[in-house]
């Protein structure tokens, strides 16, 4: 069945372009830079199509014949409105590995359209959020009366350039939490956001022995999940954390706001923007077939009840490569009435489609602790909270 990859020659659109090839896929690969295309189509015997997105004639008669888009070019918060509006066009299922959440915000909003049209519009199919929403669902599964979700990330390791790009973008938006459903602005450096979370235990070898596990400083952060999970779980109040070193846990919350305010002049931040565009790639091929990732995630409810969960997995960007491909074949096989109901369509949220169960598929993916319900005076830990 043809699918396009958008963003193919990008750094996690390689790795996505090589997983799908490793699967026995052959999707067309697609971005705007032909020479960078005709040279990974070559390499992958894939076959291409160059067309840009701000060119929404050019950007459908890309997508002629085409059943399902993998989008990977970002700042999605740029790249998803057109690309989105064009696979409602033309009748082809949208995916993304976006992380942000006005993208998806401005997804949700297509619900009905997708829902009319027949097509599965499911953003965030990489590390963000594919294993924290399962984490919420799994959460949500073992204490249904929860009011109030957390989850962290640690993800040891440094990010692409255009994850950078994507941070630099979004860091004018603020911080958001959501709370009685909403979701509100925060203040970073708020004392309420002060705390640590314990990663379970670090039973790993080799250069990442005492990376991963433990008790590690937090900050507040604005993740996906803000969107997502609300909707996988109904939980009106969620914050999102990612670890940091102690130093920059104290120093964010003071420097965010002023890079913040910084940020916001546009020319200012195309010039950030440049200058981290420079440094190129992400991690090498040695620091993803040897890195993991942990996820916890914390539901309580009003009566004190609580339960916390954490999951094991690979390195980020290796993730999003075995995860996007999967989900994509998923998606393919529920539009195609493969699925245990009926055929689903609308905007759908990874979990909330596929079950938190399907997480627990993927290549290297392990639970280190499941959800248990502990409650009030129980348990022999506590709350993680510092
Ligand atoms: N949620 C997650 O867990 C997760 C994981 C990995 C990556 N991501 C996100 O995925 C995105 C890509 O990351 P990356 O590491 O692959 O970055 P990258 O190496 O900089 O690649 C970005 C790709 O997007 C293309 N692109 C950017 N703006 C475009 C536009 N306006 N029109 C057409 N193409 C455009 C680039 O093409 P040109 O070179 O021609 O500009 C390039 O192919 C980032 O937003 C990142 O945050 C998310």
């Amino acid at each position: 069945m043809s699918w396009l990859l958008y963003g193919a020659y990008g750094y996690t659109g390689r790795l996505l372009a090589e997983e799908a090839v490793r699967r026995g896929h052959r999707p067309i690969l697609a971005g705007r830079d032909g020479e960078r295309l005709r040279a990974l189509a070559h390499e992958l015997q894939c076959p291409h199509r160059v067309f840009p997105l701000d060119d929404p004639f050019r950007l459908e008669v890309g997508l002629r014949g085409v059943r399902a888009v993998l989008h990977a070019a970002g700042p999605f918060v740029e790249t998803s409105p057109p690309m989105l509006a064009a696979c409602l066009a033309v009748g082809a299922h949208y995916l993304d590995i976006t992380g942000e959440v006005p993208v998806f915000e401005a997804a949700f909003r297509h619900d009905a359209r997708a829902r009319e049209e027949g097509l599965i519009v499911m953003p965030g199919v990489g590390l963000d959020v594919v294993p924290t929403d399962a984490a919420a669902a799994l959460l949500h599964r073992a204490l249904p009366s929860a009011c109030r979700l957390e989850l962290a990330l640690h993800s040891p390791g440094r990010p692409s350039t255009g994850t950078l790009e994507t941070v630099v973008e979004g860091i004018p938006g603020g911080l958001l939490v959501r709370r009685d459903g909403e979701l509100r602005s925060a203040r970073p450096g708020s004392r309420r956001f002060r705390r640590e979370v314990d990663f379970g235990p670090d039973r790993t070898t080799g250069p990442m022995a005492g990376l991963l596990g433990g008790r590690r400083s937090v900050l507040p952060a604005t993740w996906g999940d803000l969107a997502t999970a609300w909707r996988t779980t109904g939980i009106p109040e969620i914050t999102c954390y990612l670890t940091a070193p102690r130093r920059q846990v104290q120093l964010l919350p003071v420097a965010l706001p002023l890079l913040r305010g910084a940020l916001k002049v546009g020319p200012l931040r195309r010039l950030v923007r440049r200058r981290v565009a420079r440094s190129g790639g992400g991690p090498d091929a040695p620091t993803r077939a040897g890195g993991r990732t942990r996820v916890w995630g914390r539901v309580e409810d009003e009566a004190g009840r609580w339960a916390e969960v954490i999951l094991e997995l690979p390195e980020g960007y290796r993730f999003t490569a075995l995860a996007g491909i999967r989900a994509l074949e998923r998606v393919l096989e529920l539009a195609a009435g493969g699925g245990p109901g009926p055929v689903p369509a609308g905007v759908l949220t990874p979990a909330g489609a596929l079950g938190p169960e399907w997480v627990l598929g993927l290549p290297e993916v392990e639970v280190i602790r499941e959800p248990q319900v502990v409650s009030p005076g129980e348990g022999e830990e506590g709350p993680a909270a510092g």
